[in-house]
């Protein structure tokens, strides 16, 4: 049996792994390493508990270093791991530094490397995403993309062997998730009623970092009539308490909680009247519940659910997020945007056509 090293480290890699993982089995031998990108137990282990991911095979423990101390410290795990591992390949997930880290270690061994959600392009080098996806696709062999728009930004850098539209395995994640999610976790521990409070997330260094920026979020978030309810990446916690701005959202309506668990966070999407997000796979999850998105960025790599009508994008310090949401207007749901929810089994496919034709 092919022997197979996954990457992980950071909260949506875990969403992503779950389905990829489950299609696997019994066919791959899969080795999972988790690089300890993300360790609080709201940021990691409770997503290996609840989406019964199995447990890594390797903790690395890597945690929180600034850019080159945290890619580089990865780097030198992942490429000791290998070395004694000799897998046949090796599986990245998304554009984190676990990814970077990743690819770099697999490419340089010259061990075949799967990137999953490859093509994504903001075309925003300041973003430190941006700098990791491209780099990690262009060492990649089998490239995973889960749109349209994603094929042709590698066509654009010429890449166009072994891509695929497969879809977006977090669409698989959702299905798989959303009634269970609807079971087990109850609104109301949120003290909240379905549809009258909106949902807010932020964790990107480009909105948490400037303290300009992120006073204007708050102030966004506070502007609004309804409830939000904002689940507190610990970035974004670090900086307001940085910056003396907690204070904004005393007897405010934003209630700040720790971050839930993904089936927490799906019912709180599903039930939301509208989701204010920075994240990349919020941004989707939203769409995919068929809930109003306002994403408080510049551009998005997610640009299907602007064209469609579902997303928005605004700018904090521009934009007035209070009356945006107000005059929100009815969409149509486009349905397979990202694929028909099959996304990991046609991956897996792929991924033994490739070493069928070896
Ligand atoms: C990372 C990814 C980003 C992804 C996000 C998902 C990079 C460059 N960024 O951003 O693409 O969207 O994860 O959430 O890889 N911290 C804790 N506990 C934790 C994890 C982080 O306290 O369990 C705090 C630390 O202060 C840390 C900061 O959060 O310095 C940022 O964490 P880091 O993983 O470096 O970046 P994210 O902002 O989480
Ligand atoms: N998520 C979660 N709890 C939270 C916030 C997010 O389970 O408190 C989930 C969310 O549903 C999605 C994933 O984490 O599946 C997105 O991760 P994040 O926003 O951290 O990163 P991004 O997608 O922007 O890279």
């Amino acid at each position: 049996m092919k022997k197979i090293v996954t990457i992980v480290g950071a909260r949506p890699q875990f969403v992503k792994l779950a389905p990829v993982s489950r299609a696997l089995r019994g066919k791959f031998q899969e080795v999972i390493v988790n690089t300890g990108q993300h360790y609080d137990h709201n940021m990691a282990s409770v997503f290996f508990e609840e989406l019964n991911i199995p447990r890594p095979d390797y903790d690395l423990e890597v945690g929180s270093a600034s850019h080159g101390k945290q890619t580089g410290m990865m780097l030198d795990k992942i490429e000791q791991l290998l070395l004694s591992e000799k897998p046949d390949a090796v599986l990245v997930y998304g554009d984190t530094n676990s990814t970077l880290a990743g690819a770099l270690a697999a490419s340089k061994l010259h061990i075949p490397l799967f990137h999953i959600e490859a093509g994504l392009r903001s075309f925003n080098k300041r973003m430190p995403e941006e700098i990791n996806r491209i780099l990690t696709d262009h060492v990649s062999t089998l490239l995973f993309a889960p749109t349209e728009t994603a094929v042709s930004n590698l066509q654009k850098e010429s890449i166009v062997h072994h891509v695929y539209n497969v879809g977006d395995v977090m669409y698989d994640a959702v299905l798989y998730n959303v009634n269970i999610a609807e079971e087990k976790c109850k609104l109301f521990d949120f003290n909240v009623e379905s549809k009258q409070f909106y949902l807010a997330t932020i964790h990107r260094a480009e909105n948490t970092d400037d303290k300009e920026i992120l006073r204007s979020i708050v102030e966004s978030l506070i502007s609004i009539k309804n409830d939000v309810i904002f689940p507190l990446h610990p970035r974004t916690k670090a900086k307001l308490e940085e910056f003396h701005l907690f204070d904004l959202f005393k007897f405010s309506n934003v209630k700040v909680i720790d971050p839930v668990s993904y089936l927490e966070m799906l019912t709180l999407e599903k039930h939301a009247k509208g989701i204010i997000t920075d994240s990349g796979g919020v941004q989707k999850e939203a769409y995919f519940m068929q809930v109003p998105c306002y994403t408080l960025r510049n551009e998005t790599e997610w640009i299907e659910t602007v064209e469609c009508g579902w997303n928005q994008l605004v700018n904090p310090q521009s934009d007035n997020l209070a009356d945006i949401i107000e005059n929100q207007e009815k969409r149509e749901y486009v349905p397979n945007l990202f694929g028909d929810g099959k996304s990991s089994h046609t991956i897996v496919e792929k991924i033994e056509q490739f070493f069928n034709e070896q």
